[in-house]
């Protein structure tokens, strides 16, 4: 470990990152307007004229507490693909729920909104962004199919390590088990080793130490070890044991003077340090019948370890993990040299037909490297591809998946689900003209009202069909284009309309226009 290497980027990334700590603040309980339209054709989704069975609900939440035009293009990118439409937590707040005085103001407007569901909600699944720093790669039946298969496959590992024979997941509440998925992040931060959450986290990620360069304790090549609380999804009731539990936390370690007190991230990642010290501690019990060494079992850094102090009733679960392998969120800082604008046009005759790109970087540095191959995924093919189609009416030709970019981390080999630009907007504000949707985002607005008016299924997974929580209002006069879109906010549970909240950035939404930085 080069802790002076290591420093010295992260006080860059840590002044970059100041610009990201943004947030939110407060939710008024409101009678917001449901999906209620479950018959109707699903233009959005392959399973058109098959529902039956459960019914969720997917929920977008957006902690966001003023305008900006990076907030209308994260909408924007929800809108084009046909996510839920957007509710903002904390809009226009003040005092402990305005987020652009503390971060915290973001777990509390998001408890708030947990707090309003009824229990009839508890199996809907929640996906909470950061309003200003994140936009969409792909549509929503692709990420929600993503979110079961990453948090069955990691629960079956649970499973397995817990002692059992079975892959089978756990049940009970108090059972290892995943079904919250935060971000990955390559470094803890707020750093401070001694903290729970920076040194009793997993040693093994399923992803090899070198895998993203050198071995060396460089920011960059490091393994996404650690958690970061911007991008965070998983159902309802789960959801609000975690924040509740973060409000615990802060409640108890709350500390005016501390640089950080104000950061979400290092509360909610303490609660995940404390879930996983106690999951290692039940294993390692079973194997030392006496007192743990806690340095071979955590190996870290050569720090003083703050141990949690867990009662014997303590709940440390929470069914806390994180997306490794940014199936769903790719996180920007350390990562820039890992992610590549792949265009999948090649073809080989593996199980049929597949798509494929050739990578020819070396990021590992691996001697005698050669340039393998990542395969596009058929969902996501197909998803793509239904969503172009619905603006050939309006363009007339529209290209075949095959000739599109899509920004694939070369390391996991995933077409990441959304971006979330930590250490930094310069990236995502580059990003943004060069996403696949971009030049179809005025036309797609058009194409998705009807669907976003109606609230019709999203995705077919885990058995459930999926609806949004929130439809457009149907309060507003326009019933057409992009004037007819827009989002809920918390404020006063009021219809935001586009012109209102986006209005003034058409610019940089539409055209691809972005103003001298203001990071
Ligand atoms: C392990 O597998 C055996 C045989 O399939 C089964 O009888 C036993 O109950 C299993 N044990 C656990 C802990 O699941
Ligand atoms: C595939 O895409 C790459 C990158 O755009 C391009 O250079 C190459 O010519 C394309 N190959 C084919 C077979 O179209
Ligand atoms: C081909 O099918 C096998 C078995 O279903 C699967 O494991 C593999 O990932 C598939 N390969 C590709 C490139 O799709
Ligand atoms: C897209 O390209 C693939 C591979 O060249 C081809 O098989 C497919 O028919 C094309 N699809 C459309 C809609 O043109
Ligand atoms: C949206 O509404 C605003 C304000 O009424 C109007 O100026 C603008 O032209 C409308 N845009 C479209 C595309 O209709
Ligand atoms: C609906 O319209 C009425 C009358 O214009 C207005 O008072 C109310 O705030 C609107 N509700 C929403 C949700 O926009």
């Amino acid at each position: 470990m080069q802790f002076s290497n290591l420093s010295n980027r992260l006080s860059r990334w840590q002044w970059a990152g100041l610009g990201s700590l943004f947030v939110i603040a407060f939710i008024t309980l409101i009678q917001y307007p449901t999906a209620t339209s479950r018959s109707d054709p699903i233009s959005v989704s392959k399973n058109a004229d098959k529902i039956s069975g459960p019914v969720s609900k997917f929920h977008l939440l957006l902690p966001a507490s003023g305008y900006h035009f990076r907030l209308c293009r994260a909408l924007a990118s929800a809108i084009a693909l046909g996510y839920p439409v957007s509710v903002l937590n904390g809009w226009m707040k003040e005092g402990d729920l305005d987020a652009s005085k503390t971060h915290l103001a973001k777990v509390r407007t998001v408890m708030q909104y947990l707090d309003s569901l009824p229990p009839s909600s508890d199996d809907d699944l929640v996906l909470m962004i950061d309003g200003y720093d994140v936009v969409f790669q792909i549509p929503p039946d692709v990420l929600i199919e993503r979110y079961f298969d990453i948090t069955k496959a990691a629960s079956a590992r649970l499973a397995l390590r817990a002692g059992g024979n079975s892959t089978e997941s756990l049940t009970g509440d108090e059972a290892p088990r995943q079904t919250i998925l935060f971000g990955p992040e390559k470094v803890c931060y707020p750093v401070d080793w001694g903290r729970v959450g920076c040194w009793a986290v997993p040693q093994d990620i399923g992803i090899p130490r070198g895998a993203f360069g050198p071995d060396d304790g460089q920011l960059h090549h490091n393994l996404p070890r650690w958690l970061n609380s911007g991008t965070i999804m998983g159902p309802a009731k789960d959801m609000r044991l975690m924040f509740a539990a973060t409000l615990d936390r802060i409640a108890q370690h709350y500390d005016p003077n501390h640089d950080f007190s104000d950061s979400d991230q290092m509360y909610m990642s303490d609660v995940w340090g404390v879930q996983e010290y106690a999951r290692s501690m039940n294993e390692l019990r079973e194997y030392f019948h006496g007192e743990v060494d806690l340095n071979v079992a955590f190996p870290t850094y050569d720090v003083e370890k703050v141990l949690p102090n867990v009662t014997p009733d303590q709940k440390t679960e929470y069914h806390i993990g994180i997306d490794y392998r940014s199936g769903l969120f790719q996180t920007r800082a350390g990562s820039d040299h890992i992610l590549e604008m792949l265009t999948y046009n090649e073809t080989t005759e593996v199980n049929g037909t597949t798509t494929f790109a050739t990578v020819s970087q070396n990021i590992p540095e691996t001697p005698n490297f050669t340039p393998y191959k990542i395969y596009l995924p058929s969902n996501l093919a197909s998803s793509i591809a239904r969503i172009l189609r619905l603006v050939e009416p309006a363009v007339g030709a529209i290209p075949n998946v095959t000739e599109l970019r899509l920004e694939t981390n070369v390391v996991t080999k995933n077409v990441y689900g959304l971006f979330h630009s930590t250490g930094g907007k310069d990236y995502i504000d580059k990003l943004w003209t060069q996403l696949w949707f971009f030049p179809y985002v005025r036309p797609l607005f058009e194409a998705m009202v009807p669907a976003l008016q109606s609230g019709r299924a999203i995705a077919f997974a885990d058995g459930r069909t999926w609806v949004p929580s929130h439809t457009l209002s149907t309060n507003s006069s326009v019933t057409e284009g992009v004037n007819a879109t827009g989002a809920w906010a918390d404020i006063d549970g009021g219809w935001l309309s586009w012109h209102e909240l986006c209005g003034a950035f058409e610019a940089e939404v539409f055209d691809g226009y972005t103003p001298p930085m203001d990071d």
